[in-house]
């Protein structure tokens, strides 16, 4: 048996699988902490509390003394800052936090030709940024940094004692160099960071360690079970779905949202903020625009108007009228294709008739907007896709997959299991790790249980037309 960990944003999640089927799942709730506007925390220490607490429910149905390998996925770009005795020295600075954008801006001139070397332009959810940025303004906490790790790895870190990633995570901090695979010393330098910090870079199916008597007594695995690196949660999203082999690709719609097209070769297009960046698996990269409210805005209008985000969903089935307003859904500002961390949401054409029903028809369809955007922005690139993966728990609204599939003119199918992508992925990590299956088995692709094509919706495509219009509208100046 073995195990995947996801360290996601809104929760952590573990399952237990065969190598190939899950076989049970667990979860536990994290919160977020936003001290102030456009930033976004959380304590690591969280993450760790949060994994022990899914395992506990796990040992429930399953034995987890029979597991035989865990592998790691985790929300991306976070900084976890570490000091000499290898604990958190403040919160961790996440993927969604907007704080660090002068800092991107003194980068770009820093190193001209960054966005050929790193795969993306600099933005503020980058890792590289939040360390210019703390080194400027809590110089006290940057002066105390030993090494710095991302999310999944802390929670290694508490499982084996070894400070390690692997390349997928690496190459979400703009300090890796994508096509050498290897930490860029000149990007290092120019952000204020030390080589001497930064883990040591694995492969997704690679072994960096074993669960310790301590980690064991918490978590309920034995001792000395090997931990694979395991990868970013959208490369572990990609390994549940067999988006290793070239020309394979999927969305994701969790709290953040992602169109991801698997490849043999480095391609960066940083003009249009696709994010080019190295794969979990040696020899493969990955294209993959990222959109930082994914299917979030569900979530954030059902909390505004009392309702679950199954609730918003389904009052969004209801709509029969074409007078839906339009949402720009951008939360947390927008990684691609804008690359604005300062635009802001907002609602357009609200009338005294707007109805619950029509506000939340607006907030579903802005997601499809987002894919649809993003779709545009990969160019050629997706012409030879004939159809699209989901994952996520966006994944679950029939009414969602079915306008992306309209709006971005790809069939899109749900694949079993895909709301438990990530952790699936790096459960299946762990067992390449332990030589059940080889790295050409993670290709397999799960079966689909749903298929959505696009449909003639006339009125659809105009408001389309007018969500783009809108933002170049109210886009700040960047
Ligand atoms: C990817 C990204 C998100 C986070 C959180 O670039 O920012 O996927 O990993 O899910």
């Amino acid at each position: 048996m073995y195990a995947g960990i996801d360290i996601g944003t809104s929760a952590v999640k573990v399952v237990c699988t065969d190598g190939v089927k899950i076989l049970a799942a667990a979860s536990a709730d994290l919160d977020t902490s936003s001290p102030k506007p456009g930033w976004s925390e959380q304590h690591p220490d969280i993450w760790w509390q949060a994994t022990c607490d899914a395992l506990r429910q796990l040992s429930d149905k399953i034995n987890l003394s029979d597991v035989k390998a865990i592998g790691l996925s985790g929300q991306m770009h976070g900084a976890v800052l570490l000091d000499t005795d290898q604990r958190p020295i403040r919160p961790a600075i996440l993927w969604n936090d907007s704080r660090a954008a002068n800092a991107c801006e003194q980068l770009r001139g820093a190193v001209q030709d960054i966005g050929q070397i790193a795969g993306v332009l600099p933005l503020p959810g980058f890792t590289a940024p939040k360390i210019m940025w703390l080194k400027q303004n809590e110089p006290e906490n940057y002066n105390r940094i030993a090494s710095i790790l991302l999310p999944k790895d802390y929670v290694g870190l508490r499982l084996h004692s070894e400070l390690a990633t692997d390349t997928s995570d690496a190459a979400g901090t703009l300090w890796l160099d994508q096509a050498a695979r290897a930490w860029s010393s000149e990007i290092a330098e120019a952000a204020d960071v030390n080589t001497s910090w930064l883990p040591q870079i694995f492969d997704g199916h690679d072994i960096v360690g074993a669960v310790t008597p301590q980690a064991a007594a918490k978590s309920g695995f034995r001792v000395g079970v090997p931990v694979v690196a395991g990868g970013g949660d959208a490369a572990t999203g990609a390994v549940s779905l067999g988006a290793t082999e070239p020309g394979r690709g999927f969305i994701s719609l969790g709290t953040s949202g992602q169109l991801f097209v698997a490849g043999r070769a480095y391609k960066p297009n940083p003009e249009r903020f696709v994010h080019a960046f190295a794969h979990t698996l040696p020899d493969r990269w990955y294209q993959m625009a990222a959109m930082l409210n994914g299917a979030r805005p569900i979530s954030w209008i059902g909390g505004q108007l009392d309702l679950s985000a199954a609730e918003v969903v389904a009052l969004a089935e209801t709509v029969t009228t074409d007078r839906v307003p339009i949402f720009l859904p951008y939360l947390t500002g927008e990684r691609s294709p804008h690359g604005n961390p300062h635009v802001r949401a907002c609602f357009f054409d609200l009338e005294d008739a707007t109805t619950r029903a029509e506000i939340c028809r607006s907030v579903v369809e802005a997601v499809a907007f987002c894919f649809a955007d993003a779709a545009e922005s990969f160019g050629d690139t997706l012409s030879n896709l004939s159809e699209l993966a989901a994952i996520g728990g966006g994944s679950r609204s029939d009414l969602l997959l079915s306008l992306i599939a309209t709006v971005t003119e790809k069939s899109i199918v749900r694949p079993d299991g895909a709301d438990s992508g990530p952790a699936m992925g790096a459960a299946k990590l762990a067992a390449c790790g332990d030589k059940t299956i080889c790295i050409a088995d993670l290709g397999e692709q799960p079966p689909e249980i749903g298929a959505f094509e696009p449909e003639a919706t006339p009125a659809l495509i105009d408001r389309l037309h007018k969500f783009r219009s809108l933002y170049q509208k109210i886009r700040t100046e960047v």
